[in-house]
């Protein structure tokens, strides 16, 4: 062989290469993040070993979202990074903006990861006059045109019904209740804040192999809960209360005092998967005299508060998720790592 002939062996291996490189680069599932939660898009990144793909989204002066994704999304799998933080409204379009551009730049499927779908608790209505909220956000998402949404503990499962396509709905309870293990003490109960939570504290007892206590409350409005009544014997126990999210702080003050009144002990775990800490909550959880607050990092972080916190961070769930359905694996391994 002379040396052209080696030359051009060693230049098309370089080739053959770098195709497969190229190949490999744009068969990875792509992580594009809106606004709300840029960190949480980061670290589910960096748990695929993908940087975030490049999204312009800026307001402009009339108040208008404008959005520019990047042109090399066609052909891709993408995943969409946007919990319905605050100002929820806005959130919710920026995505299906976000969505809608990676469309017409020719995304293969794209997919929506809202690790909090924060209009659940509007699954049903209260009073006559009131309208379906959860449905409506849902429908907004819709617009988006996604392959399917990936969420983490929905207030309520039933809304899954409300999304046009299929929803991966995950569970944080087994990450969560593993934070909370080394908190236990023997005599520890498992608290539900309400009736509607008996099932997740159900299913938390059940990871933590504890007893479990619900507190009857009833909502007064918004920010007022009043609690009734406690079943379950918490005399002299430390409490594990469990929820899906907390907002005002209201739910969890109503039970702290009921379970007080009841002779409770001094140790009150507060443990939640989605932190909205809306407005005071903070200083409502103080007033309360919580020990410490277990949350994910569904949402950005609002930090303070008289007690100690744990963070749980999602990011491992989410990746794990994306992975599965970037290799389009069966389901039934997400539902499984949902339970
Ligand atoms: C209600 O059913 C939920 O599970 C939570 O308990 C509630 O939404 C928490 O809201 P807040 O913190 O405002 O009482």
């Amino acid at each position: 062989m002379n040396v052209e002939e080696i030359v051009g062996r060693a230049v098309s291996a370089l080739r053959d290469g770098e195709q497969r490189l190229r190949r490999a680069l744009e068969a990875a599932p792509a992580i594009v993040s809106g606004r709300a939660h840029e960190a949480l898009a980061k670290a589910v990144g960096l748990e695929l070993g993908r940087p975030l793909e490049a999204c312009a989204i800026e307001r402009f002066p009339d108040g208008e979202t404008t959005v520019r994704v990047d042109e090399h999304m066609r052909g891709r799998d993408v995943f969409v990074v946007q919990p319905t933080a605050a100002p929820v409204g806005e959130n919710i379009l920026e995505l299906a903006l976000v969505a809608d551009a990676l469309h017409r730049v020719g995304a293969a499927r794209v997919t929506a990861l809202v690790p909090y779908f924060g209009f659940a608790r509007q699954e049903r209505r209260v009073h006559p006059g009131e309208p379906l909220g959860a449905r409506v956000a849902a429908d907004l998402v819709g617009c988006g045109r996604f392959a399917r949404i990936v969420t983490v503990d929905l207030h309520a499962p039933a809304v899954e019904g409300f999304f046009g396509v299929p929803v991966e709905h995950l569970s944080a309870v087994p990450l969560l209740a593993e934070a909370v293990r080394q908190h236990l003490r023997r005599d520890t109960v498992v608290v539900s804040p309400d009736l509607g939570g008996a099932k997740l504290a159900r299913a938390y007892a059940h990871e933590l192999g504890r007893p479990v206590a619900i507190v009857h409350k009833t909502r007064l409005g918004g920010r007022h809960v009043e609690a009734l009544d406690v079943t379950g014997e918490v005399k002299g126990r430390s409490c594990v209360i469990v929820d899906d999210m907390i907002a005002t702080g209201g739910t969890i003050e109503a039970a702290v005092a009921a379970l007080r009144e009841r002779g409770a002990g001094d140790d009150v775990t507060v443990v939640a998967t989605h932190a909205v800490l809306a407005s005071n909550a903070l200083e409502v959880l103080s007033r309360a005299r919580i020990t410490r607050l277990v949350t994910t990092d569904t949402l950005p972080a609002r930090e303070g508060g008289a007690f100690e916190r744990v963070h749980v961070p999602v990011a491992p769930l989410l990746a794990d998720a994306v992975r599965r359905l970037a290799a389009d694996r069966p389901a039934a391994e997400l539902a499984a790592a949902a339970r």
